[in-house]
Parts: structure tokens; sequence; C-alpha cells
């Protein structure tokens, strides 16, 4: 019996800090995810690597009540990854000493969690759409990067969902003002909002402080429960007892 039941309607998140790349979880990994793992030269892209792809794969195993070192998965036209014998949908994130998965049953889903750059870096406005760009003007100096950060975030997750990626430009879309519960309020270029995809919904995910998040899913609304991925990575063969770190809430 798997542990967590992902129902129509829910949406699952796991969220956790990077783990050390002596955990032993590198067996989960096969070939083709140990090849990228290896390819990084320093400890800490390994780690983070490691963490999303070792996270996703229990969590998925806990899911279909797989094997989660047998989980087979495949890429579509612009990278998205899935299951190759099973319909669930998830996205993986990872970023800094953060990474999230999320997954849904039935509605395509993609979540992005970024660290907050220094103030001083130089961040790319011309991803903001015209009318993100004026509200993002008026924010004061100190708070630009992380209201930068909120942009992108819900709009890296909608083009998750769609599987498109930086195949669209981020700047087409319009979201919701930083301080404002996350929206997708407009699509250049799609303003039907009816092909080629459902209803997008987005959602605010707390990646924890000097992170900013984000969960879109393309369908009906959606309950969000949230999970600690690192009870997960800690346990990664447990038997199914239930989860005493989920907690249900609008994220
Ligand atoms: C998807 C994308 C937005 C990720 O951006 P990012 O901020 O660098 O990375 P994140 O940590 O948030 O997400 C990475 C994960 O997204 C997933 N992903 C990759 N392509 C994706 C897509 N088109 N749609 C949804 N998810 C995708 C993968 O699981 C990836 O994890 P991995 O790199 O460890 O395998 C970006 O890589 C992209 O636009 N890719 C598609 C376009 C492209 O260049 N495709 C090349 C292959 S055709």
């Amino acid at each position: 019996m798997p542990d967590v039941r992902v129902r129509p309607g829910e949406c699952h998140v796991w969220t956790a800090r990077a783990v050390s790349v002596s955990s032993g979880l590198v067996a989960l990994l096969d070939a083709a995810e140990r090849r990228v793992y290896e390819s990084f030269l320093r400890e800490r892209d390994r780690s983070l690597y490691l963490t999303a792809h070792a996270l996703l794969r229990l969590v998925l195993a806990e899911a279909l009540d797989r094997d989660p070192a047998r989980l087979v998965f495949a890429a579509g036209p612009h990278g998205k990854p899935y299951v190759e014998d099973a319909s669930v949908e998830f996205s993986l994130t990872h970023s800094g000493e953060r990474v999230a998965v999320a997954v849904a049953s039935g509605a395509p889903v993609g979540v992005d969690v970024e660290r907050v750059p220094e103030p001083a870096a130089e961040l790319p406005l011309p991803v903001l759409s015209p009318a993100e760009r004026v509200v993002y003007d008026r924010v004061p100096e100190p708070e630009r990067a992380a209201a930068f950060t909120a942009y992108w975030v819900r709009k890296e997750a909608v083009l998750k969902a769609t599987g498109e990626g930086l195949r669209v430009d981020p700047a087409r879309l319009t979201v919701s003002a930083p301080d404002r519960p996350a929206e997708l309020l407009g699509w250049r270029g799609r303003e039907k909002a009816v092909q080629p995809h459902p209803p997008v919904r987005l959602y605010d995910l707390d990646a924890g402080e000097g992170y900013r998040g984000a969960v879109a899913l393309l369908g009906p609304a959606h309950r969000i429960v949230r999970h600690d991925g690192g009870g997960v990575l800690r346990r990664p063969r447990r038997a199914a007892d239930g989860d005493p770190g989920a907690s249900s809430a609008r994220c």
C-alpha cells in the first residue's frame, strides 16, 4: 500500500534541503542520471542533483507503489520528464540548496523554486512583461531581487506545467504582482486561453528564507498538500506506515 495517495484535485509537494553525496542515495539513480551526477565538478552541484532525483524517485515510488530504482523516465519534446508506463503528473526543481518535487493526478503540474539573488546581481529584466515591469519599477530597491524572483518562479512554473519551458519567452506571460496571490493574468498570443491548455492555476510555495517558489496546474483548482522531503530522503526504504510529515494547506 503506498504511503502517499495523490487523489484527483490534490497536488502533493515535497521540499527539502540538499543532502550529502555520501548519503547512499546514489544507488537509486539510473545510468543516465549517474552520468549527469558525475559530470558535476562541484560537490554542492552533485548533492543538489542527487537530492532532487532521489526525492523524485522516492515520492513517485510511494505514489505508484513501485521500486524507486526501477522507475523508467523519458522526456517530452522540450525536455519535460515523464514516467514511461504510468500516467502520474510531476515536476521537479532545484536551486541553491533547495529542491522541490510536485506530484498531481490528472493535471499537468510545474514547480519552480529559485534562490533570491544578491541585491547587487544583474537581473534579466526583459523576462518581465510590460505590465509587470510597471509594477516592478515601483518596488523599493532593497526588495527588487525578491520581487523579481517571485515573478520568475510564477512564470517558470507555468511554462514547466505546459512543458514548453523557456522555449516560450516568459515576457509573454503576465502574472500577478509579488505581493498579490499568485495568478496568471495574461499570455500574449494566447488571449483566448483555451488552446493549447486548460485554465492555469497558480499557487505560491513557501520554499524557505531566501527562496521563492510557485506551483502551476493546468485544470481545475487543486488542494496543495505539503510534505517534508527531508524525512523521505532520510527514510528511503521505510515500510508503508503513514506519513507523519504531511500537512494540508494552501501554500
Ligand atoms: C525547464 C527549464 C525551464 C528548467 O529551468 P531551471 O530553472 O534551469 O531548472 P529547474 O531546476 O527549475 O528545473 C529543472 C528540471 O525541470 C525538468 N524539465 C526539463 N525540461 C522541462 C520542460 N520542458 N518542462 C517541464 N520540466 C522540464 C527536469 O526535471 C529538470 O531537472 P533536471 O535538469 O535535473 O533533469 C529549462 O531548462 C527549459 O526551458 N528547458 C526546455 C527548453 C530546452 O532547452 N530544452 C532542451 C531539450 S529539447
